[in-house]
């Protein structure tokens, strides 16, 4: 895109932010700060979206819950009903209901919406697992499960889904056993690693203009290069395997789950990952960005000095994979998963020691320094370096 190009598309999504006010002109520019993640993300044609949680999108006595998801976001996924336990609760009845609430939120504040998940070891419903532990679903059956699973997802929403996280998380992590980087989980343990290769194939045939995302987590940055124990290479390394035997693969998610305590990682490394698997063809997307602390009973007290720090550690972070992503034109949206510490994933499920503190607004709605230093990231971001998106199209 020419820079003029470039200009006026900010100006038009300037123009469109504030709907029902005067419409911006030279001499009285729109305050981009007033502009929302969302607007500010399409002048790089880049979206921004959230998980969204459906019993508080429908909660009466919250509604700044759904009126931040309508105006702050450009896209939006499922923070579980879209999973299978939610969607196939018993053998052969699939209840759609509250993932097609989702996408009709999506459609009438025209944001596009990321599926999430078709194939993950986790949140599978009771039937299956215990069918295939006590042995009357057997490895064929299996396959055809899954086949039909896909099949029937895919199909119900096609036409409606951005991008669908295929596969999730089937890589291991060094801290597994045995350490060395393998395949792991339900799928790979009952089918053996091809059935990701199938999944792929299945949803294509399923819905041939969704983009095909691989998802996991730990894959921020690539590390020794040495996929026994580099968890970004190993996934490369699969990426590559996909491509070349020809399988529908069109992006890689990277789910951007971080905590302050950990070093993590500088934009350059990160910016450098993206590009690596862009160099694949590949689409790139974080699709999960939380930045979580330690809740130290010093947090827990609300002593400011051990709060601070930890607030300032979360929003470089964040803005360390948002800058990653402006810089390559692969990296077609980010996702943070939740954005409000009302509405967390994270003290739920990181206990010992507590966790939390993970998102860009704290439980009432105020932007934390994570949400401004990543405006400032898409304001402050243009030619000739930040450029907008390459659109990718479905590999056939
Ligand atoms: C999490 C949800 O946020 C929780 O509400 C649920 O209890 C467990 O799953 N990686 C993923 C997401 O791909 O689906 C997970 O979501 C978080 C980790």
């Amino acid at each position: 895109m020419k820079l003029n190009r470039w200009l006026a598309t900010g100006m038009v999504v300037a123009a469109a932010a504030v709907a029902g006010a005067a419409p911006a002109t030279a001499s009285h520019p729109v305050d981009p700060t007033q502009q929302s993640l969302g607007q500010l993300g399409l002048r790089h044609d880049l979206y921004i979206g959230t998980a969204v949680d459906m019993a508080a999108l429908a909660d009466p006595a919250d509604p700044q819950y759904r009126a931040t998801v309508s105006t702050e976001f450009s896209s939006v996924t499922a923070e579980n009903v879209m999973k299978w336990e939610t969607l196939e609760p018993t053998r052969g009845t699939y209840n759609f209901g509250p993932a097609d609430e989702l996408i009709a939120f999506a459609k009438r504040n025209n944001q596009k919406v990321r599926g999430h998940v078709l194939v993950w070891q986790n949140q599978l419903p009771a039937w299956l697992t215990t069918g295939v532990n006590n042995g009357t679903i057997g490895k064929d059956e299996l396959r055809d499960i899954l086949r039909n699973h896909i099949t029937t997802v895919v199909k119900h929403f096609k036409g409606k889904i951005w991008q669908w996280d295929v596969v999730n998380e089937a890589v291991s992590d060094p801290w597994d056993s045995p350490p060395t980087l393998h395949y792991k989980g339900f799928w790979a343990q009952h089918l053996g690693p091809g059935y990701i290769a199938d999944a792929f194939r299945w949803a294509r045939a399923a819905d041939p203009k969704a983009l095909l995302f691989y998802n996991d987590y730990n894959i921020e940055a690539f590390g020794s290069g040495d996929p026994a124990n580099d968890k970004t290479q190993f996934v490369y390394d699969l990426a590559k395997a996909l491509l070349r035997d020809r399988v529908p693969i069109d992006g890689i998610g990277s789910q951007g789950h971080l905590g302050t305590q950990y070093g993590n990682y500088d934009t350059l490394q990160v910016a450098a990952a993206l590009k690596k698997f862009a160099g694949l063809g590949l689409a790139t997307a974080f699709t999960e960005v939380d930045v979580r602390s330690v809740m130290t009973p010093g947090v827990q007290a609300g002593d400011s000095g051990e709060i601070n720090p930890r607030l300032q550690a979360s929003a470089a972070n964040y803005s360390v994979l948002l800058q990653a992503c402006l810089a390559d034109r692969h990296c077609l949206s980010y996702t943070v998963w939740g954005f409000t510490d009302k509405h967390s994933w994270v003290p739920g499920w990181f206990t010992n020691p507590p966790e939390g503190l993970a998102t860009i607004m704290d439980e009432n709605y105020q932007p934390k320094r994570a949400y401004n230093l990543m405006k400032a990231d898409l304001i402050h971001s243009g030619p000739p370096y930040v450029l907008p998106r390459v659109p990718q199209k479905p590999r056939r």
